[in-house]
């Protein structure tokens, strides 16, 4: 469908005169939102600078499928520094988005893995639904989990900063880390979920002090990669997505404060934050590489490139009570 020209600015418009967005709020970076008419199926539509949300053919979120993962022998294992931050808890009404203070002198660098340069941390974005059967984006063979932290960081060896980066080649690298819910939560993750009663609403912000990343991460060098796109608007496909194998824990408690925080402000709180998944995107003809080596297990003195190899795996309830690996070298 082609839409006239303009289209954009006079919906905005219009919604405006209707009382719909605040004037303050028409700047196109506010008012994209995780349903109705500027839901992720109008992504593309409301932003001209937004078109790869809708013709785009190398997205994000996708759906790893254990059995088509590729073994790649050549992948690293993946760095991040291990020194604290400081930053910022912000409730932007479309999510919670974790802002990390880049002024200081000791950035948190990301590299190795699959990745060919190094990376600068700068945000961290939380996926959860408000019910604990949905609310990542990435799913394994279907599978949703509750929640989903993505880390954002740019190519600080080609370019500046994130909003130069993200429309250059391997401008952006994304760590996803699936949450499950469990009694013995990361406890580094208190560090961001204490601060959860402060971020209660639209625009307001806590400050994040001696948060480590690096301790934030499951405890495996395993990982899955693709090469996608941001999963929120302008949907930029310079994205290196590396998918960690195992979930971190998050307990039931705070999964309860995150439900509760809103999309609005206090006068007009407008629906919970929650359910912020883009919905699954196609592959279309990429591969999904991992540095799970899963014949090695089996026979020790096999070589271990193969081709057309893939290995299977599983994961359901079984696995989720166990904190198993989301793929296995068991067959
Ligand atoms: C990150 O890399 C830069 C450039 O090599 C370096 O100056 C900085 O000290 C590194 N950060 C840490 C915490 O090692
Ligand atoms: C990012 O870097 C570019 C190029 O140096 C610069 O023009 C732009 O102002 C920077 N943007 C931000 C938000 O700092």
């Amino acid at each position: 469908m082609r839409l006239p020209l303009g289209y954009p600015e006079l919906l905005a418009t219009l919604l405006t005169l209707l009382g719909l967005i605040p004037e303050s709020l028409t700047s196109w970076e506010e008012w994209w939102t995780y349903d109705g008419i500027s839901g992720p199926g109008f992504w593309g539509l409301i932003n001209p600078q937004w078109g790869l949300c809708s013709k785009g053919r190398r997205q994000s979120p996708v759906d790893i499928q254990p059995d088509k993962l590729l073994y790649d022998p050549r992948l690293r294992p993946l760095h991040v520094d291990k020194h604290k931050i400081s930053g910022s808890l912000f409730n932007t009404g479309q999510s919670l988005v974790l802002r990390v203070d880049q002024d200081s002198k000791h950035h948190v660098n990301i590299s190795g893995g699959p990745l060919d340069y190094r990376y600068q941390l700068v945000e961290g974005y939380i996926h959860y639904g408000t019910h604990d059967g949905h609310g990542s984006e990435h799913r394994v063979n279907g599978y949703s989990f509750p929640a989903e932290i993505q880390l954002y960081g740019f190519n600080a060896e080609l370019y500046h900063n994130m909003s130069e980066a993200q429309h250059k080649s391997q401008g952006i690298v994304a760590i996803s880390l699936m949450l499950q819910i469990g009694d013995r939560p990361n406890p580094e993750l208190r560090v961001i979920t204490s601060s959860f009663g402060q971020v209660g609403f639209r625009g307001q912000s806590a400050p994040i002090r001696h948060l480590s990343v690096r301790a934030l991460l499951p405890d495996t060098d395993h990982y899955m990669t693709y090469e996608g796109s941001t999963t929120h608007p302008g949907c930029w496909e310079t994205t290196v997505w590396i998918l960690l194998n195992k979930p971190i824990y998050i307990t039931k408690q705070e999964l309860y404060a995150l439900r509760k925080l809103m999309q609005g402000s206090p006068e007009t709180p407008k629906a919970p934050l929650g359910n912020n998944a883009r919905p699954l995107q196609s592959l279309n003809h990429r591969t999904v590489r991992t540095n799970i080596d899963f014949f090695r297990e089996k026979d020790k003195n096999c070589p271990t490139m193969y081709k057309d190899h893939y290995y299977q795996a599983t994961w359901g309830e079984e696995n989720r009570l166990q904190g198993r690996n989301f793929a296995d070298t068991s067959r």
